[in-house]
């Protein structure tokens, strides 16, 4: 097969180290700065913007590739599955109009409400700012902030977490485009992700991503810091009906957007705060999560390469699919001053002997030196039998990172997994 990878962070190069594995698969890809990992297994490579939907259509035509996988959302919401399927290229992606689960948080909502699906968190769209501050008054508890659009999962603000109710009001005046105001949800999240063909859906091992910048679950959001899964492909704070509701969800979100003339093909993300009454909805994203596809990827024993068929031919089945039976810990490399004022043009160095798999992200290489950029750095992922392994050969690799950047030492440990099952004890 020839496939065009679209997307030049860590997520992936985990895609594309996945379909490497295939030695009959030519990969080619796009993105906007050079991705030394991808590069260095793809056939060729256009440095482009990921929305740049034009050259990358002339791209697809010139290599010929016959299918395309669409990384990150942003060309997603540029409606690329819709112009790279004009030409016959089959996608493994949704629709600019089935991508708006993820790209339109209003509409997400509305579908959720409108079809009767489970698990949506009592929410209000505001197009004007008055009116959503005059909400925030009246409400009197807290509230999360959600702008309508696109923010590369920086925009959501937490009243009692992040902002108070003054804060909320200037937060909310900023919004030019509007907010979703919802009700704050309180638990444990947890990340399910599934491939979709337009019908039919295969759940992938479920991985808690972090979010927050600092240890303890503290300080700035993220794009994630860091991410584990454990080797029954479930996690501790999850029970089976908690499991069976969230995958429940997932399957009506595919029914409803059939019903409703846009099916969804691609990678389905469902992003779940595990509450007291079970999961709610935090949201979907429209592909892989960054960082959790490094988690399931590596663990996927099929050929992506066949899953890609059966994705964009409509003949998915569980048959198709399996993972090995590990558990796996990725920590995020990122500039020092990240999120809030990295410093770009700092050089690293990697202690190569260590043992867990290295994703590259928003990093320059250069003649074998590596230097930061803006955004998160590289990954390492261990993979084990056990969380404490997985963890163990993670840290070690993370560590023996030299140079002014940082990652977060607490995540797969068991000491932050015993918390999280704690705090959901104390919930119910
Ligand atoms: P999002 O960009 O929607 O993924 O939101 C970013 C983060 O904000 C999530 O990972 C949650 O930690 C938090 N969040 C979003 N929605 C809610 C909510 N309704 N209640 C509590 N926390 C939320
Ligand atoms: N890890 C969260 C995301 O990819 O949106």
């Amino acid at each position: 097969m020839k496939i065009l990878v679209v997307g030049g962070g860590g997520r992936e190069h985990a895609i594309a180290r996945a379909l490497a594995r295939n030695n009959d698969t030519e990969i080619f890809a796009v993105m906007a700065k050079r991705n030394f990992g991808i590069a260095s297994l793809a056939k060729g490579v256009l440095l482009r913007g990921e929305t740049d939907i034009p050259a990358i259509k002339a791209y697809a035509r010139k290599t010929g590739v016959e299918y395309a996988f669409i990384g990150p959302e942003a060309p997603l919401e540029a409606g690329i599955v819709d112009e790279l399927s004009s030409d016959g290229i089959a996608c493994v992606g949704p629709t600019r109009a089935a991508a708006k689960l993820e790209t339109d948080k209003a509409f997400c909502r509305d579908l959720m409400e409108e079809q009767r699906i489970d698990g949506c968190p009592k929410y209000r769209v505001f197009h004007n700012p008055a009116d959503a501050v005059a909400f925030i008054k009246d409400y009197g508890g807290d509230l999360a902030i959600k702008p309508i659009g696109l923010t590369g999962g920086k925009g959501v603000r937490i009243m009692g977490e992040q902002v108070d109710m003054a804060g909320a009001i200037t937060y909310v005046k900023s919004q030019k485009s509007g907010v979703v105001l919802e009700e704050r949800l309180i638990g444990e999240e947890f990340t399910l992700q599934a491939f979709v063909d337009g019908a039919h859906l295969v759940p992938m091992p479920l991985v808690q991503d972090h979010k927050r910048a600092f240890e303890g679950d503290i300080g700035p959001n993220t794009g994630g810091m860091g991410s584990y899964s454990m080797p029954d492909h479930r996690l501790p704070f999850v029970s089976d009906s908690d499991y069976r509701k969230a995958l429940e969800i997932m399957l009506s979100i595919v029914g409803a957007m059939e019903r409703t003339g846009h099916p969804y093909k691609g990678i389905l993300y469902g992003q779940f705060m595990n509450t007291a009454d079970g999961p709610k909805v935090i949201e979907f994203n429209a592909r892989f999560g960054d960082p959790e596809a490094m988690n399931v990827l590596p663990l996927l024993s099929s050929d992506l390469s066949d899953i890609v068929r059966a994705i964009t031919g409509g003949s998915l089945d569980t048959s198709k699919v399996s993972f090995d039976q590990k558990a796996t810990v990725c920590k995020y490399i990122v500039p020092s001053g990240y999120p809030d004022s990295p410093t770009p043009g700092e050089t690293i160095t990697i202690d190569s002997s260590a043992g867990a798999l290295m994703y590259y992200a928003n990093v320059e290489e250069n003649k074998g030196k590596l230097s930061t950029l803006t955004s998160r750095t590289l990954a390492f992922v261990g993979i084990g039998p056990t969380l404490e392994e997985a963890e163990r050969v993670a840290e070690q690799s993370a560590s023996a990172v030299s140079g002014p950047v940082r990652y977060r030492r607490d995540i797969g440990t068991r000491t932050l997994l015993e918390q999280r099952i704690a705090h959901m004890k104390e919930l119910r």
